[in-house]
């Protein structure tokens, strides 16, 4: 996998003891990475990063804030990191309504931070930069965003990440010019699911938690249209530009998008009652909207990743929310050793993947 680039590397991973963090670092670790992950204490409980104990299956774990640039400086260049995985931040549309601050600190000004301790520390040759599809300024139209697309955002959330593509890319042409400096991407991805995800106001965990508490699923938004996929698939894109950076440098720092194909474009009521089939139980109504806005109509267009990157998606969005209800029916059954189901989870989507046939 990854041309075997991450044997032996040394990868700080900022979000670290979060939903995509952990399976991040567990799939870094699966390839021969030595992981040093930087974040805040898991926010959620349960959470992925304890349930599945992840802290010593990695090389090294730091409860410390992006925000905090002393710790943060100390402990990269202490480790001395080939590359930089960044996830941390305040990533709940809902949540930056009421914390816009925190919002706009964590995700602007802690990524300036790692960016800018990532650019002092010599060793670091790539950076991905993780932001998200409500990067775009979101005019409703029918049809996948586009790389070069102006950047916007109607919620703090949103905006802060169209922000962090703005100074991203001031980062890149005042101080990543020179052939030695690191060669940084932005990774631009959906609504991402999968197991191990207890964040609120996301529609799969709240799903999971109504049907497990035994109460219908309420769901505000029902003909909002997000591109939906397995946390597999943008971690994929992520690792791949990854290789691309360690291997080949500047070539590829840009923005990329990593969306599913167009028919896992799914209205949030079709999720909903997937997830109901595939868990054999649960009822899903609809929940009087409130005033806060959220973008109705949001899709990624994904050729460039294609074209440049030979990324694809892999898994359709039934096999995704599939994936997903299983690892939740398995954690609450208590039936399994969820590490090893996770692990086993990340063998078979390897398996599964068809790059192959495009570019590789
Ligand atoms: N989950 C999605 O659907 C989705 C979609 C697109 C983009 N993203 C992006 O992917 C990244 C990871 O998202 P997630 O869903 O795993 O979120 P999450 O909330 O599960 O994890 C966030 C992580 O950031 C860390 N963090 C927050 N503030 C911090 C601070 N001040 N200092 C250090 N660490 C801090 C948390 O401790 C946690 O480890 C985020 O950048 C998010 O914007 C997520």
């Amino acid at each position: 996998m990854f041309n075997n680039v991450y044997k032996g590397k040394k990868v700080f991973l900022t979000g670290h003891t979060g939903f995509k963090g952990s399976w991040l670092a567990l799939w870094l670790t699966e390839l021969g990475a030595e992981v040093f992950g930087y974040s805040l204490t898991p926010n959620t409980n349960p959470a992925m990063f304890k349930e599945l104990k992840i802290e010593p299956k990695i090389s090294k774990s730091i409860i410390g804030s992006i925000l905090d640039e002393k710790t943060l400086k100390k402990s990269m260049l202490e480790f001395q990191p080939d590359i930089v995985f960044h996830l941390a931040a305040q990533p709940l549309v809902r949540l930056s309504y009421q914390e816009p601050i925190l919002t706009y600190q964590t995700n602007v000004i802690g990524t300036l931070n790692v960016l800018d301790t990532a650019h002092c520390c010599t060793s670091v040759k790539a950076f991905v930069n993780v932001t998200t599809d409500k990067c775009y300024e979101n005019k409703e139209i029918n049809r996948g965003y586009k790389e070069d697309e102006p950047m916007g955002g109607y919620d703090m959330y949103s905006s802060s990440k169209g922000c962090v593509e703005v100074m991203s890319s001031s980062f890149r042409r005042s101080f990543l010019q020179d052939e030695n400096s690191m060669a940084m991407a932005t990774a631009r991805a959906g609504n991402v699911i999968g197991g191990g995800d207890w964040a609120q106001d996301r529609l799969i965990p709240d799903c999971v938690r109504s049907i497990n508490a035994g109460q219908k699923i309420e769901i505000r938004n029902p003909v909002a249209v997000r591109p939906w996929q397995h946390v597999l698939e943008p971690l994929s894109g992520y690792l791949l530009l990854g290789e691309k950076l360690l291997c080949e440098g500047k070539k590829y720092a840009e923005g990329f998008n990593f969306g599913p194909n167009e028919d896992s474009v799914l209205k949030v009521a079709e999720v909903a009652q997937k997830v109901t089939e595939f868990y054999g139980q649960g009822e899903v109504i609809v929940h009087k909207k409130d005033d806060l806005h959220e973008a109705n109509l949001l899709m990624l267009n994904i050729e460039k990743a294609e074209k440049v990157l030979g990324w694809t998606p892999t898994y359709t969005a039934n096999q995704a929310i599939e994936k997903t209800v299983n690892w939740y029916k398995h954690f609450y059954n208590k039936d399994t050793d969820m590490y090893n189901f996770t692990i086993d989870q990340i063998k078979e989507y390897e398996d599964s993947i068809k790059w192959d046939k495009i570019l590789h």
